[in-house]
């Protein structure tokens, strides 16, 4: 079985969209879900949260940074391009309810898995306001889209080349303050934000997940789709400390109670991982400038 590449597009530096011809992907796919793609039998397995799905167009989307060896070697592939093996829809699929208002905080390339999230909880009936943001506005996307979705609709920038100056977290935190001093103030009776799902770099994950400390009575669900390899629950890769008990990403998330996730030992072990990452890349360069790299994975 071999699927199509139907769809590339660069929607930011490095940042590619790819479109496959997936029909049964396409169809069971669910907000939340990630897929295992290998370019071709002898390749690395590399991990990717859906970004979008269609069952009338037979196709899944998904958002991939160029970063390391397989990740480049895929994302300079074209349309009409076949790859080997696309493994999903894997994981449990985000728990999307109707709840209320629900804030949806997409960081870097988290706006891809954040985007179905959107529709998912405007669909079950929720209020939806979305924050996304990145380092600048070249690695911004999907902000037409994004916004189109959502019915409240933010955007920051660290170098405030777009939007807020400054981080997804502050604009987070405006809007459960403003919520809060309406309730203190009697201008509002019941607090509507139930929810909030953050999808970034764990490194924006911890921080918004301890800011929360300060609105006890609002969810915080994080996705940890960073951490995972070869996503069969095997390698042991994803494996994390949740609830004080061990747990895999891959099959026991990607989403968890942000509350509950141990952040140091998911950072300590991603330090390690993007050492080797560095070192593959660097390994892959030298190979390439050499002529060879297209026959090596
Ligand atoms: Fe290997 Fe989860 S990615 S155990």
């Amino acid at each position: 079985m071999s699927y199509k590449i139907v769809e590339k597009e660069e929607v930011a530096t490095d940042t590619f969209k790819m479109v496959f011809e997936a029909p049964d992907i396409a169809a069971a796919a669910k907000a939340g879900q990630f897929l295992i793609v290998r370019i071709d039998e002898r390749g690395e397995r590399i991990p990717l949260t859906i970004a979008d799905f269609s069952s009338d167009e037979n196709t899944v989307t998904t958002v991939i940074q160029a970063l390391g060896k397989s990740t480049k070697k895929l994302t300079k592939m074209n349309v009409g391009g076949s790859i080997s093996d696309i493994a999903g829809p894997l994981g449990t699929p985000a728990d999307v309810k109707q709840l209320g208002t629900v804030v949806l905080v997409g960081g870097g390339v988290g706006i891809a898995p954040i985007y179905p999230q959107i529709s998912a909880y405007k669909n079950a009936g929720n209020r939806v306001v979305s924050i996304i943001g990145a380092r600048n506005k070249d690695l911004l996307f999907w902000e037409e889209r994004v916004k189109d979705a959502s019915d409240e609709y933010f955007v920051a920038t660290d170098d405030g080349s777009k939007g807020h100056h400054g981080f997804v977290t502050e604009v987070l935190k405006n809007i459960l303050d403003e919520e809060k001093e309406k309730i203190e103030n009697k201008t509002l009776e019941n607090p509507k934000i139930k929810r909030v799902v953050v999808i970034g770099p764990p490194i924006l994950m911890k921080v918004a997940t301890q800011m929360m400390n300060e609105y006890p009575d609002v969810e915080i669900i994080v996705s940890m789709n960073t951490m995972m390899v070869d996503g069969t629950g095997m390698c042991g890769g994803c494996r994390l400390i949740v609830d004080g008990k061990v747990k895999f990403s891959c099959v026991d998330g990607p989403e968890f109670d942000g509350r509950l996730v141990d952040f140091n030992t998911v950072m300590n072990r991603l330090t390690i991982y993007k050492r080797e990452e560095i070192e593959r890349a660097e390994k892959y360069k030298k190979e390439c400038e050499g002529g060879v790299c297209s026959t090596l994975d």
